[in-house]
């Protein structure tokens, strides 16, 4: 999770809260993401309906969950180099699906830059995993991984984050019922086009800086998009999210050809094989 100098300070560091939990409840919504997987495949694919997920940097497996409760159908599989977080989602997501659900989903110990990913209808990288691959050849490599793994009409479904805001030194804060959320861009350079981002939350008072954090490449939709071509992939289409009433994200996300210059956006980039 975190891919900085100091993450095994990180990793061993005694919290108070389950910073799992608490990542799940400001950052996670894998019930939605799951719905739109679903829907962005059968109207591609006219009506076919995918089978296999498989979640990319997995950590704990949400989404991997969401899909086998989707469908009595479903199986996912879910890669993550890192056993700490898929033993938290073992013991805490996995263990409370029914038991036909369990058997049909595996937390799997594999680095997606190795070969022979599992095969899949569906693969997802998700919550922008991918950007810690900087080098462009690193990235068309696991692009490469995914094309070779994806059954026959096979989608790779990514999401990306930009805009103005992004570039920015400010730190965000959401409050949820018990703690505080905090998303801190700390800075970015323009030369490489990299950023750190840390996630910080306040509980029972005292704030704990980093909990998770990140140093990743702001790759951009024209790049991921030529990428994804170069590898193989027939076509590529762009979800972008609409807007409420007060000029916010409304978590629907329509096919589109071109975004808007906003603050900050969210969107989905969708390889199809
Ligand atoms: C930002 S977390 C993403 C967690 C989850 N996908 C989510 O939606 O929040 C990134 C995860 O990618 C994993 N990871 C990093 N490099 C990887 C690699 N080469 N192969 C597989 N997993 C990797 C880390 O161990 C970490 O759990």
């Amino acid at each position: 999770m975190k891919k900085n100098k100091n993450s095994s300070l990180i990793k061993t560091r005694k919290l108070p809260f389950d910073k799992y939990a608490l990542y799940n409840q400001a950052v996670q919504s894998p019930e939605d993401d799951v719905e739109f997987y679903l829907k962005c495949y059968k109207t591609i694919r006219k009506g076919k309906k995918p089978i296999t997920l498989r979640e990319d940097f997995c950590g704990g497996g949400a989404i991997s969950c969401e899909w086998v409760k989707l469908d009595k159908t479903h199986k996912s599989s879910g890669l993550d180099l890192d056993s700490e977080p898929m033993d938290y989602g073992r013991a805490n997501y996995i263990s409370a699906l029914k038991p036909d659900q369990q058997d049909r989903i595996a937390l799997i110990k594999k680095d997606v830059l190795s070969g022979n990913l599992p095969t899949a209808d569906i693969a997802v990288a998700i919550n922008f995993s991918y950007f810690l691959f900087k080098k462009r050849e690193i990235l068309k490599k696991y692009f490469d991984n995914v094309h070779q793994s994806l059954n026959h009409k096979g989608l790779f479904i990514l999401d990306i984050f930009g805009g103005s805001q992004c570039y920015d030194a400010i730190e965000d804060k959401t409050k949820h019922k018990n703690f505080t959320y905090y998303w801190d861009q700390k800075n970015f350079d323009p030369v490489t086009s990299e950023a750190d981002f840390g996630i910080h939350f306040r509980y029972k008072g005292k704030k704990y800086e980093d909990v998770f954090s990140y140093d990743w490449r702001m790759w951009s939709i024209p790049e991921v998009k030529e990428l994804l071509q170069e590898v193989g992939f027939q076509d590529v289409q762009v979800y972008w999210e609409g807007t409420d009433r007060k000029g916010g994200g409304n978590g629907i996300f329509k096919q589109t050809q071109e975004g808007e210059a906003c603050l900050s956006w969210i969107a989905y980039v969708v390889g199809i094989k």
